[in-house]
């Protein structure tokens, strides 16, 4: 479709063309001892620093010096409806509505917090299914749910598996899982695109299978969020979490967003766990107030927020508004597909790419499998400042993001990579 060509003239050409190189310029770049930018592919970690983030920070730490406590109303951004100033970019970026979008706490602490009021098993029906390759922090999360429900984690979680020889989940597996034990199953907690292999899975088909049996339906967006665009509202799922750190740009353990569908939202009898922050902003500070919850994803917060955590998200947030997720993804199913072409092109076995073939069942993200899980390659890529990451057992991801790389950072990579299984 894209006619990819292997010549350094055409990346050249791509990076003139490409109506969102300017965005690069946006983002400090690590350089190495002579100047020059790292080629930076793990952007599905942790995120470059928009230029724009410190200002936004100082704007907060200014406004703490000059008004101190009166900051919550007198700031320019006020910091008391801190959080809703993120709220309309977030719910654009996933496809949700506002109501059902918040930024709060960090991802696991989020699962958490909905798996208290989507995971409510009985004694028949209280399994929970995940990939039998989520991520681990996913994994001890619904173990420990099962656990503090009394359940046995041998009997109670169930791994929606690859099949033989394959690397990739199929969706009939899924279904068959849900034919046969349905009846017992109390949730499904999945990786909307999962952080091994890359792979981007039918969200929408997910949940209608699994509201088919009754089952709540609970997507981690970790790797999808500013990657794919997951029409979340459509999709019918009931929640949904994710961090901010890595497509978003938010820096290190910036705080994370949570979804919950609107058919949730006016549901007051759910249980949940609450503080004051989930409590009606309208009574909040009249104290002594019983508890009334807040409609929508907003009624799962507990805490008055992270203002300067927040404020990088909003630099972050402001950007993607900008750019909209639609050129993004436009130039991310081209850059990506070109890296796979240039791979494929090298023709070695020594490494093959699990993540589908198919733009649509992908984000920007390839996983590269290097046989006899040799870490050396990996290791001489960093050398020289080709920064990607190695995940055990056997594989390198790498993610060219389409805010901050170019066609020509995929072509020397690949070119040094090319070099180095050469030389073995
Ligand atoms: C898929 C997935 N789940 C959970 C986590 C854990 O995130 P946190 O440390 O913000 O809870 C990560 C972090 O990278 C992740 O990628």
């Amino acid at each position: 479709m894209y006619n990819y060509k292997t010549g350094l003239e055409y990346a050249i050409h791509q990076d003139q063309l490409d109506e969102l190189s300017g965005y690069r310029e946006q983002f400090y770049i690590p350089k190495d001892k002579n100047g020059n930018d790292w080629l930076y592919f793990t952007g599905n970690s942790l995120g470059l620093q928009p230029k724009t983030t410190q200002a936004y920070l100082q704007q907060e730490l200014d406004d703490w010096a000059n008004f101190a406590v009166e900051g919550h109303f007198e700031a320019k951004n006020p910091w008391m409806p801190y959080h809703e100033f993120l709220t309309d970019s977030m719910a654009k970026i996933v496809g949700a509505k506002p109501i059902e979008v918040v930024i709060m706490n960090t991802l696991t602490t989020n699962l958490h917090l909905l798996m208290v009021s989507f995971y409510q098993p009985t004694k028949t029906k209280y399994k929970i299914v995940i990939e039998s390759d989520a991520f681990p922090s996913d994994k001890y999360a619904v173990e420990s749910q099962l656990k503090f429900h009394g359940f046995n984690t041998y009997e109670g979680l169930i791994l929606w598996k690859p099949r033989e020889g394959e690397e990739l989940l199929r969706i009939e597996d899924l279904k068959n899982i849900l034919d046969e034990q349905g009846d017992e199953i109390a949730l499904l907690l999945i990786g909307g695109v999962n952080y091994y292999t890359g792979q981007y899975l039918d969200i929408k088909k997910i949940a209608s299978l699994g509201h088919a049996k009754g089952c709540m339906v609970g997507i981690d967006l970790a790797h999808g969020v500013g990657n794919i665009q997951p029409d979340l509202h459509d999709s019918d799922i009931d929640f949904a979490a994710w961090c901010t750190y890595k497509y978003l740009n938010s820096g290190p353990g910036s705080l994370g967003g949570l979804f919950v569908h609107e058919k949730h939202a006016y549901n007051k009898e759910l249980k949940r766990f609450s503080g004051w922050w989930n409590h009606n902003k309208e009574t909040r500070f009249n104290m002594r107030q019983p508890f009334d919850v807040m409609p929508g994803a907003e009624g799962w917060q507990l805490s008055n927020p992270p203002i300067l955590s927040m404020a990088a998200i909003r630099a972050s947030l402001d950007l993607f508004n900008q750019v909209g997720m639609n050129a993004l993804r436009k130039k991310s199913k081209k850059l990506t597909g070109y890296f796979e072409f240039l791979i494929n092109a090298l023709n070695n076995d020594s490494i093959k790419i699990i993540t589908p073939s198919n733009p649509e069942e992908r984000g920007c993200q390839l996983s590269i499998q290097v046989q006899n899980a040799d870490k050396g390659l990996h290791k001489k890529l960093t050398e020289v400042h080709i920064i990607t990451d190695w995940r055990e057992p056997d594989v390198i991801r790498c993610a060219p993001v389409p805010l901050y790389n170019t066609f020509q950072d995929v072509y020397y990579m690949v070119e040094k990579l090319k070099e180095i299984l050469n030389e073995e």
